[in-house]
């Protein structure tokens, strides 16, 4: 049996969206105050220079989205809060896992063949490998849950066949078969302009996407332009099938108002989206604002950010040192 654990990550690679928040921190948060579990979270870094990064960019959205955890509300002192590079442990352990995965596991990840592209042979071998550097974040703490967005289903999936296939060559019980936490309504926020595509940092379209230090009048005008269809808002779920886009908006609304998609419903039922919006907007106004108030005036003192970082790093490799060593001497290393 292992300790009650979450562990989870944000990749550095520029700023968070709404995705990331409601899909992502907004559960970092809730997990960390149900006080259930130990709380670990990282900032990628590793996993951002997958593709390239502009070094001073990356400084600088590394600590913003330090930053951002503390903002909505991750307390450096009721979770560990580091960076994945100063703490050496992930990169050793990921490369015993380079030596248990299967080159097949990692070709069929979608994540993979989307950001690869068709020039598969001129991406970077981290950007392939980049599912067994996941593994080791996770199992370098023995974790036992992993809140994530639902486009990380499939590179859990492979963390846990990392951990059966490390246990089972080497004859031992060791790593903890991890629990994915995919939950909520916002598992996957699409774009404001397409919905068959998420919601995306990387979408070359800043109108795909709310940012989370967009101003109330930039919220406001996306939510105005987000692509719906003509009907009105349904009572029931069901009158939400074949309207991704209506049900995206939905969505949107009852995670920020913590509230089911059905009590949505029974409220906003019958309402037109001209109505709808400016409604939604105001929620995510509400929501949004202190927290990117509070991000600029963390960023203000960038030592601090620092400071807690290199704390966090410091209890990170409390737990994950003793683990590396072990699985060491499993390997006979
Ligand atoms: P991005 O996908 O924006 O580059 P990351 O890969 O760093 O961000 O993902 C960080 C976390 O945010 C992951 O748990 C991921 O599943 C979640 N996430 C990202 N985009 C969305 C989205 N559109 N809806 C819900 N969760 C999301
Ligand atoms: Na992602």
């Amino acid at each position: 049996t292992f300790t009650p654990r979450v562990f989870s990550g944000i990749q550095p690679s520029g700023g968070l969206t709404l995705g990331n928040y409601l899909g992502a921190m907004k559960r970092f948060v809730d997990m960390q105050n149900e006080g259930s579990h130990e709380t670990v979270y990282c900032m990628v870094d590793m996993h951002a220079i997958t593709v390239w990064q502009d070094p001073d960019k990356l400084r600088r959205a590394t600590r913003e989205l330090c930053a951002g955890f503390i903002a909505a509300g991750i307390d450096p002192n009721k979770s560990i809060l580091f960076n994945q590079s100063q703490v050496a442990e992930h990169a050793q352990l990921a490369w015993i896992f380079n030596c248990v995965a299967r080159m097949g596991w990692m070709q069929r990840m979608t994540q993979w063949k989307d950001k690869a592209g068709k020039n598969q042979q001129n991406a970077s071998l981290g950007l392939l490998a980049y599912p067994a550097l996941m593994a080791a974040d996770i199992l370098v703490y023995h974790a036992t849950h992993v809140p994530v967005g639902d486009d990380q289903k499939q590179h859990l999936e492979l963390t846990r066949d990392v951990a059966i296939k490390f246990n089972h060559d080497y004859g031992v019980d060791f790593f903890p078969i991890t629990e994915p936490v995919i939950e909520g309504a916002a598992t996957r926020v699409m774009s404001l302009r397409d919905g068959s595509k998420k919601m995306s940092k990387s979408d070359p379209s800043d109108a795909s996407r709310i940012n989370m230090t967009d101003d109330a009048d930039t919220i406001a005008k996306k939510i105005r332009k987000a692509k719906t269809d003509p009907d009105a808002l349904p009572s029931e779920e069901k009158g939400l099938e074949d309207r991704p886009e209506a049900r995206n908006l939905v969505n949107i609304y009852a995670a920020l108002a913590e509230q089911s998609v059905d009590a949505v419903l029974r409220e906003m039922g019958g309402k037109q989206f001209s109505e709808f919006k400016p409604i939604l907007s105001d929620l995510a106004v509400e929501k949004l604002a202190p927290i990117s108030t509070e991000m600029a005036r963390l960023m203000q003192d960038p030592a601090e950010i620092d400071r807690i970082l290199g704390h966090g790093a410091q209890q990170a490799r409390e737990i994950a040192a003793p683990i590396l060593k072990k699985t060491y001497d499993i390997v006979g290393m």
